[in-house]
């Protein structure tokens, strides 16, 4: 009995998840909507959009200090479903300048807001100006920062009066389970690095493998408070934490 409610609880997230792409590749064209790709979350994002039939831009942030590992996975997807994976780099003046003043570990003195700020963020919002939506894999139950987050918003972050734009996050409904045995039972690659302990996975530096008890975002700048623990790919949910 109790796997046959947990078939059906997966069967209509997944059906309204499928909903929810379908909505959003028919209302925004190609080209004007992206998925932003890191991890176990947006793989499966991709999983889904490929088996609708939807080819999608697909664009990472490649900050430089990712693991050899991800390097592997982007490239291990890329060929999985025959898709082009934009890399977004840094500014190479705005990184010169920054290595050259605070050098290649300025995050573990003063937080991690000025490097993403260069290797994460001025990217983004450079490809985020030329777009009308994107989607991500952020989940609700993944971090305190996150408890609010819908399937569609206006992304207060990087609209401008210019171009507003539309923000999806699909799996916001998703548990990391329910991530996890979509990826199993559909087969789907993962980044190797889940098999060692890596739960929640962003840059080498700034990346430990957890323990049993503790949560997944432990692992991401551990060094800094809970509800400071977004890079500013996703600030509103920061901003939203400190106007409650
Ligand atoms: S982060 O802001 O703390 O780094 P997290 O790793 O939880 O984010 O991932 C949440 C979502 O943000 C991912 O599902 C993905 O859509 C997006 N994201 C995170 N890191 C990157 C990256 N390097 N490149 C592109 N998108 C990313
Ligand atoms: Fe820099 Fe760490 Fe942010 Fe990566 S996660 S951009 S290394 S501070």
């Amino acid at each position: 009995m109790a796997s046959e409610n947990t078939q059906t609880k997966d069967n209509s997230l997944i059906t309204t998840t499928r909903a929810l792409l379908d909505n959003a590749l028919t209302r925004f064209e190609k080209g004007t909507i992206a998925v932003s790709f890191s991890g176990a979350e947006d793989v499966v994002l991709l999983d889904l959009i490929h088996r609708l039939g939807y080819k999608v831009d697909v664009f990472s942030l490649d900050t430089g200090r990712l693991h050899p590992e991800t390097y592997e996975f982007i490239e291990k997807i890329r060929t999985h479903y025959a898709t082009p994976i934009e890399l977004l780099s840094p500014d190479a003046k705005a990184l010169g300048e920054l290595v050259k003043e605070k050098g290649l570990f300025s995050f573990r003195e003063d937080g991690h807001g000025e490097c993403c700020g260069v290797r994460k963020i001025q990217p983004l919002k450079q490809k985020l100006s030329h777009l009308k939506a994107w989607i991500t894999g952020q989940r609700k139950d993944q971090s305190v920062t996150r408890t609010d987050v819908p399937l569609e918003q206006i992304d207060a972050a990087f609209s401008t009066p210019e171009n507003e734009l539309t923000k999806f996050n699909p799996l916001a409904e998703w548990t990391s389970a329910d991530v996890w045995q979509y990826i199993r039972v559909n087969e789907v690659p993962y980044n190797p690095l889940h098999d060692n302990g890596f739960v929640s996975i962003g840059c080498q530096p700034c990346t430990r493998a957890v323990g049993p008890q503790e949560h997944e975002r432990a692992g991401r700048w551990w060094w800094e408070e809970e509800t400071q623990k977004e890079c500013g790919l996703h600030s509103q949910n920061v901003i939203k934490i400190i106007a409650n």
